[in-house]
């Protein structure tokens, strides 16, 4: 088998998405939302989202085949995002794929969403190097792991011992006010910020706690430090610079990951650094580690935006970096794990 065809299932959280990928290359990609019903509950409601991809699973998968102009007869293998993700909603997603493989005979592969994140980037890059970074930066996850063999594998290098950056950015911005979700609302306003407005603490840099944790992060005392700072202002009776806020928030833990990163791929010998997840759809970062990549002589690979969040291009690319290793397929009792680790790529 050459270039093996792999139709990939989303559904862990408010994403019901599908897509067929060839080899390297995407042949077709559908996402449908259900963000908007959650935006008034200000965050993700697990029974309406498990409810919603009910709804979309049949119109999605079809969709994806029709714009690849093929039928399930036509894919190799099927993969499906079997965690870390919402209980409900990635049993919604598993069954029905459970459902296509088995009613087609084909393999399934239900396999690790966050690794996902980063395997996207070769639709626009290529195979990874052996022995590379990746940076994970999800609404869940910050992590630095070493894929010293893609699919088969990975290791974490570090991690974050509270907040991820994601959820980081969404708590300040409830508390500013933004809709769920609040990150891309922060990094809108950041755009027209000084960043060196406030001062932002920089988890795990510094001292002793930064020398036991080169390679983890913590957000919540960033967080903290921006509600103080908020409230006092709020007390004092001064207006807000909402701007200038968002754009301390978003340097601050720009420069930690950036730096960490170039810490790490310096550490592991590494002159690639692969990212992925939802917040890598973020400006700042994505200047940032740019920038850093550009001075230590690390190549960065960030996926486009629209392939950041959440999607069925990464579980197909991944599906085909397991068909193309020859991993044997998930048993067809496979259940889904909603803590899924990193370091298990497929069920
Ligand atoms: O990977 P993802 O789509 O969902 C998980 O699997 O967790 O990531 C969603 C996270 C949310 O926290 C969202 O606020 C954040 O990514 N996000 C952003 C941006 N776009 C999405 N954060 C900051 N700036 C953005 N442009
Ligand atoms: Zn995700």
């Amino acid at each position: 088998m050459s270039e093996p065809i792999v139709l990939g299932i989303e559904s862990t959280c408010d994403e019901t998405a599908a897509a067929i990928v060839q080899g390297r290359t995407l042949l077709s990609n559908v996402v449908a939302s259900s963000m908007e019903e959650h935006a008034r509950y200000g965050g993700v409601i697990p029974e309406i989202a498990s409810r919603a991809h009910a709804e979309a699973f049949v119109p999605c998968v079809s969709k994806a085949l029709a714009d690849a102009n093929m039928t399930l007869a036509d894919v190799d293998a099927v993969a499906v995002s079997a965690g870390p993700g919402l209980a409900g909603c990635l049993a919604v997603g598993v069954s029905g794929a459970k459902a296509l493989a088995w009613a087609s005979g084909k393999p399934l592969y239900g396999i690790n969403h966050v690794i996902g994140h980063i395997a996207v980037t070769q639709l626009q890059f290529g195979a990874f190097p052996p022995d590379t970074l990746a940076l994970i930066v999800s609404g869940g996850h910050t992590s630095l792991l070493h894929v010293e063999d893609m699919p088969r594998k990975i290791d974490v290098v570090g991690t974050t011992l509270d907040d991820a950056a994601g959820e980081c950015f969404d708590k300040v911005a409830r508390l500013l006010g933004f809709p769920y979700p609040g990150g891309p609302h922060i990094d809108r306003h950041a755009q027209h910020g000084d960043p060196h407005a406030i001062r932002v603490p920089q988890g795990l840099t510094q001292g002793k706690a930064g020398a036991a944790h080169p390679y983890d992060f913590s957000f919540s005392g960033v967080k903290t430090a921006v509600a103080r700072w908020v409230e006092s202002e709020q007390a004092d009776g001064r207006e807000i610079p909402v701007d200038d806020v968002c754009a301390s928030l978003a340097d601050s833990v720009a420069t930690v990951l950036a730096r960490k990163a170039m810490r790490g791929c310096e550490q592991y010998d590494s002159n690639t650094l692969i990212v992925g997840g939802g917040f890598s759809a973020n400006s700042q970062l994505r200047a940032k580690l740019l920038e850093y990549g550009e001075k230590h002589g690390v190549e960065v690979r960030i996926p486009q935006i629209k392939l950041c969040t959440d999607n069925g291009a990464m579980v197909a690319m991944l599906g085909v970096n397991l068909v193309e290793a020859g991993v044997a397929p998930s048993a067809p009792d496979f259940a889904i794990d909603s803590a899924m680790p990193l370091t298990k790529v497929s069920m």
